[in-house]
């Protein structure tokens, strides 16, 4: 639904998230296209997007997801397959059992890790994994620090130097993750860097898989241009696979947070609007990154246009948005609509990267820990649908 339909917007609960089925089966399209016109095989990074509700129309064209903990391999595995490769920047030890014989894939982040956890892989029965390593290609487009993995000093990826000279036994491939809603020439150079810093490994290697970040159901995205890069990175190792596991790109622009406008409260400057919807608590990532999300109608305000100031309905202070304007004057019950919140916006108000939610206890004066809380898969799983 492109345009604003007031009738079916007011049968729709708020506040909601809402999954737009044609946006989506044409972001599905395009990576159809990349997968037919390029040796790449495209996973879902769950991490970006986990509402496996419509995971049935995303394995009509994805191989797999790509999970970072224990819960999303199990979502993965549930709900998504065959392939699903998982890599965390650290392995609890007690949740790699229960990962080996979920994983197509099981990628480290150090060789550490590897090290540590080397035997139970490579003597996984009656399934392996096939065993890789995160690499920093010491190249990232990205400027934003908090989205930097290739930032000096980086915790993500083993750099050239820290490899040394042969490839680990037992890893078959590497992981590169260093784009973010990047464009096709940060890929070719991407490749240019991999090229030239992990030389030495790339006639060993079966696999490489080229992380998330390729925003390539952005309207500007050159797509026939990343065809080009992928086929004749292929061209000259025809013997590695090419992977990717988008997030963003696969839920970019496929739906809305729906709110309503609870009360509205002017103030000298500007009106501010009291919402159903909070920024901290649904859609964290508006004050994390930061960035101003589009709300369906509004616009920048100019002249004597009244200014409103999305207000979120949590006691932070620092839980608003601004600044707004709308050709008609806002009122209490109006609906807004928050403009493409279906990646990154949805996962972050659950629980991101299935990480396990601390539990809840309490230590009493003689030193006696009472647990009162723990968190399971289940309740990850039903956050998301
Ligand atoms: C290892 C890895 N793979 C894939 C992704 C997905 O990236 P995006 O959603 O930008 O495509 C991320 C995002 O942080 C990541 O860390």
């Amino acid at each position: 639904m492109t345009q604003n339909n007031d009738a079916i917007l007011s049968a729709i609960p708020s506040p909601c998230f809402v999954l737009e089925e044609e946006l989506l089966a044409r972001n599905l399209a395009i990576f159809d296209r990349v997968q037919k016109s390029a040796p790449i095989r495209v996973m879902l990074a769950l991490k970006g997007f986990s509402l496996f509700h419509c995971f049935p129309q995303l394995r009509t064209t994805l191989k797999g997801a790509s999970a970072s903990s224990l819960w999303e391999a199990r979502l993965a595995a549930e709900e998504f397959g065959p392939e699903v490769h998982v890599y965390s920047p650290a392995y609890r030890a007690e949740d790699v059992p229960g990962i080996l014989p979920l994983a197509s894939h099981m990628t480290f982040n150090s060789i550490g890790q590897w090290e540590q956890f080397r035997s139970q892989v490579l003597g996984s029965t009656p399934h392996k994994p096939s065993a890789g390593l995160r690499i920093n290609p010491q190249y990232s487009p990205v400027k934003t620090p908090i989205y930097n993995p290739c930032q000096p000093s980086t915790r993500l990826g083993v750099s050239s130097t820290q490899m040394g000279l042969r490839l680990p036994a037992g890893i078959d491939g590497f992981l590169s993750h260093n784009l973010c809603e990047s464009d096709s020439f940060a890929l070719e150079k991407t490749l240019a860097n991999i090229e030239e810093l992990f030389d030495r490994f790339l006639p060993d290697l079966k696999w490489l898989n080229l992380g998330g970040g390729h925003l390539m159901t952005r309207s500007d995205y050159d797509v026939d241009h990343a065809i080009e890069v992928l086929n004749a990175f292929h061209s000259r190792h025809p013997h590695i696979q090419l992977l990717m596991e988008p997030g963003s790109a696969i839920a970019w622009e496929t739906g809305f947070l729906m709110g309503t406008v609870l009360d509205l409260i002017p103030t000298d400057e500007l009106t501010n609007v009291m919402l159903d919807v909070s920024f901290t608590a649904h859609m964290p990532d508006c004050l994390e990154m930061p960035y101003k999300p589009a709300i369906r109608g509004a616009r920048a305000p100019e002249g004597d246009d009244t200014i409103y100031r999305m207000g979120g309905s949590s006691c932070l202070a620092g839980d608003f948005l601004g600044d707004y304007a709308f050709d008609k004057e806002l009122a209490i019950g109006d609906r807004l609509i928050f403009e493409d919140m279906m990646h990154y916006t949805m996962v972050k108000t659950s629980m991101f990267n299935g990480v396990v939610h601390p539990s809840i206890g309490r230590l009493d004066k003689d030193g006696n820990f009472k647990l009162w809380r723990e968190f399971s898969y289940e309740d990850y799983r039903s956050r998301l649908g």
